[in-house]
């Protein structure tokens, strides 16, 4: 009889906490190197793909493709951490998780990241390089020792099941944006990315190296990424700052129910952060440790999923958002007219201004006052998101100045600077700075059933001598 015979629970009790049977534990054939070499690998894949989605975001036209990107990026960071973490109680420091494990994954993703075509990009993401993310997690799972690795195989499960959502997700966006004529050239640089990786035995190492890497497909491309962010179509009158809503918001004068509408509106345009976000984490690169990185890839999710509100809540009163002007010149100007630091600088100055009194606080009182169960549902986590964000502003921000208080006045300053250029716009023919308030309440009032108000609807305060905050400029 041998040992494993032998074995008996108590009472036929569920052996070994449920990680595994005893004939799948006296398996002996998996190592701490294994198991640290296929998370570094893993770890390097999803950290270029976090990379290159960031980049991608203000270059981006699509709404639905820059806050999926944002999502998804947020996505791979968690689970970059998760794998650090994991790498980190094997080891002892230097962890090496900023060196290249493998030239061919390199190269892989050095093609990603030069792919100036939106769907071929979606393609490599979504049809090959995640879904061999996806097999490494699930072969780890499997592979690893169930008991000695058992915090392993967990991040496996983990990271296997969001990896799926991603790809679940991913893949749908390419039918929707793929022509019929590029099916072809798409289905070749598919085989040509699946070529790189199976030179190298795949994300992992585990399969047989394939003889002989693929030319470039983009030998002279640049990383795709731009600074001056993309709209598509449907941002109509984008450079539009003829209506100030938050002089509209801080005027007693007016009933919440209707500044509700201002709130949706500043929601929505909230997706100039992720814009800008983008270019900070992208620019500074290597200059700021992970930790920065994860950090601010979640605070630039959840100004993803601000602006999703703001799109949720004018879908809620009936109002098509694409016929509002939502305004993009404060991320163009800050991602073409400032530096890194000094976007980092207005970003923190603007965010420490909302937790005051005046700031996130007010926008909930107004939403709860306004009898919208959703605006005041969603200004209740808008504000819990802003507590988070102006936390990760003091430790990422605050400490490269003296003081908070010259952390602030950095970012007033820098803020300052920024030419809104409300009047070059208007010269060169790119908007007529439209007062579209009055249609917007118009239409509100007639889907609520009640007769415009004529001092609300006579509202009109523009951006020309005021900034967001109220400051004259
Ligand atoms: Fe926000
Ligand atoms: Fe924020």
């Amino acid at each position: 009889m041998t040992g494993l015979e032998q074995h008996k629970t108590y009472r036929d009790l569920p052996a070994l906490a449920g990680l595994c049977e005893m004939r799948r534990a006296i398996k002996s054939d998996w190592s701490l190197d294994e198991s640290v070499t296929r998370l570094k690998r893993l770890h390097y894949v999803l950290r270029r793909v976090h990379e290159t989605l960031i980049a991608r975001i203000p270059g981006e036209p699509i709404y639905e493709l820059k806050t999926l990107y944002s999502h998804h990026a947020y996505l791979c960071a968690e689970q970059v951490t998760s794998i650090r973490s994991r790498v980190g109680e094997m080891r002892e420091p230097p962890l090496g998780l900023d060196k290249v494990p493998d030239l061919g994954l390199e190269s892989t993703l050095d093609e990603l990241s030069r792919c100036p075509d939106t769907v071929q990009f979606l393609s490599g993401v979504y049809l090959v390089v995640l879904p061999e993310c996806l097999a490494a997690c699930e072969r780890l799972r499997v592979d690893a020792h169930p008991v000695a690795d058992a915090p392993t195989v967990r991040i496996a499960k983990l990271m296997a099941y969001e990896l799926t959502e991603l790809c679940q997700t991913g893949t749908p966006c390419i039918d929707c944006l793929l022509l019929n004529e590029n099916e072809a050239a798409n289905t070749k640089w598919k085989n040509h990315l699946q070529a790189y990786l199976s030179s190298c035995g795949s994300i992992d190492g585990t399969l047989d190296p394939q003889d002989g890497t693929p030319e470039p497909w983009y030998p002279n491309e640049k990383k795709s990424y731009q600074h001056e962010p993309q709209r598509d179509e449907r941002f109509r009158d984008p450079y539009n700052a003829g209506v100030n809503p938050e002089a509209f918001l801080y005027d007693e004068q007016y009933a919440a129910a209707d500044k509700t509408l201002m709130i949706y509106y500043k929601r929505l345009r909230e997706l100039d952060v992720p814009e800008v976000m983008a270019t900070i984490l992208t620019d500074l690169g290597n200059a700021e440790p992970w930790e920065f990185h994860m950090e601010m890839t979640r605070q630039l999710w959840d100004e993803a999923r601000h602006a999703m509100m703001g799109e949720v809540g004018f879908a809620s009163q009936n109002i098509d958002w694409t016929e509002i002007p939502i305004n993009f010149t404060w991320s163009k100007n800050l991602n073409t007219q400032l530096t890194p630091r000094e976007r980092h600088g207005v970003l923190f100055f603007i965010e420490q201004g909302l937790m005051p009194k005046t700031g996130k606080r007010y926008e909930w009182e107004v939403a709860t006052e306004s009898g919208d169960p959703l605006a005041k549902l969603f200004q209740d986590f808008d504000w819990a998101d802003e507590v988070l964000h102006a936390q990760i502003g003091r430790r990422w921000y605050v400490p490269r100045y003296k003081s908070l208080n010259e952390a602030m006045a950095f970012g007033d300053e820098c803020w300052s600077q920024v030419l809104s250029n409300w009047q070059e716009y208007k010269d060169q023919g790119l908007t007529e700075h439209r007062n579209w308030w009055p249609e917007l309440y118009t239409k509100v009032c007639k889907h609520r059933g009640v007769t415009p108000d004529p001092n609300t609807l006579a509202f009109h305060e523009t951006y020309e001598q005021k900034r967001a905050d109220l400051e004259t400029l």
